[in-house]
């Protein structure tokens, strides 16, 4: 049997933990699979004196101070980052690890996000894996799945829930009609958020994931900088009650598409379809559909945060290391990656949801569904809802009225430019609600 590949963990949060007693309890049945042993020798964190119970008695093992000091020594094969962060001591030790020759597992999307193309270029160059299947969608293996399993396709869009923290404010709402502030609460109680919930809400970890799907799938250089991005902040109990009449559901969507002009990449929320597979996905569970020309359009589906889940992605990497299974980071050699084009937004077309508060007189919707002819914007459905309560006795004038609008397929530009003019034209009480539509 070869000899046993050493391992350092360097983060022993939640995913370090898990990934360590993993690795140590399943110790037999992992050397089986990869036909060497795998061994823990060293690890580093910052709480060295903390007595954390981690679930795992890591005494024996070296413990280093300083990350690169574990990335570069000679007691370990493959480097384990956990730390995350897209800089600072993640960054400084993942490539001192590379350029020392060691291999690299990291569960971090915002690093992969940020510097993907150097640290893959240094990986290859020095013959050595850089591997990442935690870093998207927690324990699903959807890199794996895009980089070896849809190899014989030509991918044409990929998207999903990427955010746990999202899909589970969403889902919340949508079933028992609590407010947005609850829901995160809550989140951030059962520890699914990141420590700032700003990058969960706001989208910017849904688009670190979604920029690493982007290359893998288009063989495009990672972009992460130009994503298109919307949070779910200003998502209503209205604007969930009315997907649900309109036979939709809300959910936060990462899109990458290929276009005539390029990519387009776009984190938002997103209306689908309820008998989509993407809209039966609940809570905090991850899904991501890639559609290819071969084998037309696949979904997984699973857990895509907690310490176990995230550490059976990072176990699975450590495993093909073992197994001598080496491929190119981003599924063809770095250096060949193709510059990444931007489609722009305002070519993006698509389906649209509109909420209007539209003041209740004559003429004021005959003046929308002229704005939106004008921009050649067809409309599939319109839902007006009545006015709560009555102002004929008080003589004031009467409140607005809700109007809700789905279109056809048009494009941004369209709806951008309707929008302007309707808010112009004076017959509206608040700025328009607009939800993109995906099918
Ligand atoms: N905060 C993330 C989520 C954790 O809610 O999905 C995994 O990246």
């Amino acid at each position: 049997m070869k000899k046993p590949l050493k391992l350092g963990i360097a983060g022993l949060g939640t995913v370090g933990s898990s990934t360590a007693r993993i690795v140590t309890s399943q110790a037999e049945e992992l050397t089986l699979r990869a036909g060497r042993p795998m061994q823990l020798t060293a690890v580093c964190t910052r709480s060295r004196t903390s007595n954390k119970d981690r679930g795992i008695d890591l005494s024996g093992y070296t413990w280093f101070d300083d990350p690169v000091a574990l990335a570069t020594s000679d007691e370990i094969d493959v480097f384990v980052e956990l730390i995350g962060g897209d800089g600072g001591p993640a960054y400084a030790s993942v490539l001192a690890a590379l350029k020392a020759g060691k291999h690299v597992v990291t569960a971090n999307k915002a690093l992969i996000a940020a510097h993907g193309n150097e640290l893959a270029l240094a990986a290859e160059a020095a013959g050595v894996s850089l591997v990442f299947e935690a870093a998207v969608a927690g324990g699903i293996p959807i890199i794996k799945a895009l980089r070896e399993g849809m190899a014989g396709n030509s991918v044409s869009r990929v998207y999903g829930i990427m955010n746990g923290t999202c899909n589970y404010i969403l889902t919340r709402m949508e079933n028992e009609g609590l407010d947005f502030e609850t829901c995160l609460k809550q989140a951030q109680e059962l520890g699914y958020a990141e420590a700032d919930p700003a990058f969960d809400i706001e989208g910017n970890d849904t688009a670190h994931k979604l920029a690493i799907l982007t290359s893998l799938a288009f063989g495009t250089r990672i972009e992460s900088s130009s994503i298109y991005m919307e949070g779910i902040t200003s998502i209503t109990s209205a604007d969930i009650d009315a997907a649900d009449e309109l036979g939709y559901r809300i959910k936060l969507l990462g899109v990458s598409v290929k276009t005539d002009t390029g990519i387009e990449q776009r984190v938002h929320p997103t209306m689908v379809p309820k008998d989509a597979n993407i809209a039966q996905i609940s809570g905090v569970t991850n899904a991501v559909v890639i559609d290819g020309d071969a084998v037309g359009s696949i979904m997984l589906s699973g857990p895509g945060a907690g310490g176990d889940a995230t550490a059976s992605a990072v176990v699975a990497d450590i495993v093909d290391i073992a197994r001598d299974l080496s491929l190119p980071v981003f599924g063809r050699p770095a250096a060949t990656l193709a510059p990444y084009v931007r489609s722009k937004m305002r070519t993006h077309a698509g389906g649209y949801y509109i909420r209007l508060s539209v003041l209740d007189r004559p003429g004021a919707f005959a003046a929308i569904a002229k704005r939106m002819g004008d921009e050649g914007i067809s409309l599939e459905s319109i839902v007006q809802k009545r006015r709560v309560g009555s102002d004929a006795e008080s003589g004031n004038e009467p409140g607005p009225a809700t109007v809700m609008l789905i279109t056809h397929e048009t494009t941004e530009k369209a709806i951008r430019a309707a929008l302007d003019a309707i808010n112009a034209d004076g017959h509206i009480a608040a700025q328009p609600q607009m939800i993109r539509i995906e099918r």
